[in-house]
């Protein structure tokens, strides 16, 4: 086997470019990890027309670019920027998928018509632009139901290409919650043959799934932690995809996401008013009274505040915060910060709170990169109530910053944060196991409690959250690992 990989990422989004949650942050991290181990590495996204290109130094690269859908003809161009890190980074410009404002909705969160077009175009183009390029790879990774047509694409209409052939395919789903299911008419558009709208492949009640074509159709599977991987094999979690998922075997496997510690870290952090580090905590006092006086909070060093930036989707189980805020708010002495956007119920009662609590609570409704930044550094304590979280990386990021998570345990919250042992002073951070809002109001007075009365072990569980690596270091690895078998897996087909 060769040393040096060449890997197609195909995905919808990846920071620096273009970010809605998670999966742009893994995408464009783990590109960068595996860059960094000298693999050569091909990302391939959407044209977006929120993406700005005169920063990132993206420049037209060829065109027009000719791609088969099925039995329509389209013609595409491709932009191009090679990255610090040495990815090369591919745009596909196609104005009528991807000239329009949003990645998946429109303002009001609706999803587009059109996604299941959409997206099928874009894994389908990604291939197109390798044999455009003589770019002949070893794997091509696939991530969520937006890119999961690249592996079935592969194995149907490659399968006797010179180029193409012989490259492996590794699906990784995000979230399992998003399968891309649209009405059957949409099918006939992909171009993947009525052949294989069948049940074990990308037909579901009559619908098209796209995830579940991908996962039939990729040598490997993965997600994003070792818990949400058996949950959604053995729970409902796994959504109805259950009994596919165990079909994989052990070609499905869990691997947990990774932090870009050159983005997350308070001691190189521009987008913060002070760096701090383990060793020397002053800066995160300034950082709390930076956020404090930002949205408009009482400027109390000694108050407790707890943060929270999320999606106001029902995965987040923000309603369940909002079912016991106001009983925490009148019976403890905290502070809270949010930062979130999504469910409009949702938008509005936390956009109100700031009125209603003046000095208590402060809320930004929207999208703040920079704001995200300074909630994990200001907050003490940090709350993901989520249903279900197949990684979640603001618990690690808020562990790098100090800030102790509150977390359900679930999915990837589950794997990541230690539960605080009160007898020693351990752990990470604070787990509850029934996601109730009296699940989550009494352990958010448990660790405020800590807070105010137990000063010594917040210090300690400060401190080890800090030192906690969840680095690429060892998750890159995992998905090389992870490569080499999807190799061998279509080799011996
Ligand atoms: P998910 O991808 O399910 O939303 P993750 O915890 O994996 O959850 O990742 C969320 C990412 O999106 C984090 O980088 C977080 O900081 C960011 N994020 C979420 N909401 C916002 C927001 N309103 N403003 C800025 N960043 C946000
Ligand atoms: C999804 C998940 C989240 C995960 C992210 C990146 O958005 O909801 O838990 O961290 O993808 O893998």
């Amino acid at each position: 086997m060769k040393d040096r990989m060449k890997i197609l990422m195909v995905a919808s989004e990846a920071v620096p470019f273009i970010k809605a949650g998670g999966l742009s942050d893994v995408v464009g991290s783990l590109s960068g990890a595996l860059s960094g181990l000298g693999h050569e590495v091909a990302v391939v996204l959407p044209k977006y027309s929120e993406i700005d290109f005169s920063a990132h130094k993206i420049e037209p690269f060829l065109s027009p670019m000719k791609v088969w859908m099925g039995n329509t003809r389209h013609f595409c161009a491709v932009h191009r920027a090679v990255l610090s890190g040495g990815v090369t980074a591919y745009f596909i410009e196609f104005n009528e998928y991807f000239q329009r404002n949003g990645i998946y909705h429109n303002e009001n969160f609706e999803d587009y018509g059109d996604n299941a077009r959409r997206f099928s175009f874009l894994s389908n183009a990604a291939l197109k632009l390798c044999r455009e390029i003589n770019f002949k790879p070893d794997i091509v990774h696939c991530h969520d139901w937006q890119t999961a047509p690249a592996a079935a694409y592969l194995k149907i209409w490659y399968a006797n290409d010179k180029l193409l052939k012989d490259a492996a395919s590794m699906l990784t789903i995000h979230n399992i919650g998003h399968q891309g299911v649209y009405g059957g008419e949409h099918y006939d558009y992909t171009g993947l043959g009525w052949d294989n709208f069948t049940q074990d492949k990308f037909e579901d009640y009559g619908r098209t799934n796209f995830l579940k074509g991908g996962i039939h159709y990729a040598d490997m599977v993965n997600t994003v932690s070792p818990k949400y991987a058996w949950e959604t094999r053995h729970t409902d979690l796994g959504s109805g995809l259950q009994a596919y998922l165990n079909a994989k075997g052990d070609n499905y496997i869990g691997i947990l996401n990774g932090a870009d510690y050159t983005e997350w870290n308070p001691s190189s952090d521009p987008l913060i008013p002070a760096r701090y580090s383990a060793t020397d905590m002053k800066g995160k006092e300034k950082c709390k009274k930076e956020l404090q006086k930002r949205m408009l909070l009482e400027e109390d060093p000694g108050k407790a505040v707890i943060g929270v930036v999320s999606r106001f989707a029902y995965q987040k189980g923000m309603d369940i915060l909002a079912y016991v805020l106001e009983k925490i708010l009148k019976e403890m002495e905290v502070q809270f910060v949010i930062l979130g956007a999504g469910d409009k119920g949702l938008e509005h009662y936390y956009g109100e709170l700031p009125k209603r609590y003046p000095g208590r609570v402060g809320s930004y409704i929207g999208y703040s990169n920079e704001l995200a930044h300074l909630i994990e550094a200001g907050s003490d304590f940090f709350v993901m109530p989520s249903r279900y979280e197949p990684c979640g990386l603001n618990q690690i990021y808020s562990m790098k910053y100090g800030t102790l998570p509150i977390v359900s345990a679930t999915g990837g919250l589950d794997d990541t944060v230690e539960q605080y042992d009160e007898s020693t002073g351990g752990g990470t951070g604070f787990k509850f196991y029934e996601v109730t809002p009296h699940a989550l109001y009494y352990t958010v007075g448990w660790a405020v409690s800590t807070y105010y009365d137990r000063k010594q072990h917040m210090k300690k569980m400060i401190k080890k959250a800090m030192e906690t690596d969840f680095s690429w270091k060892r998750e890159s690895l995992s998905y090389i690992d992870a490569y080499k078998k999807a190799i061998q897996i279509k080799k011996s087909r």
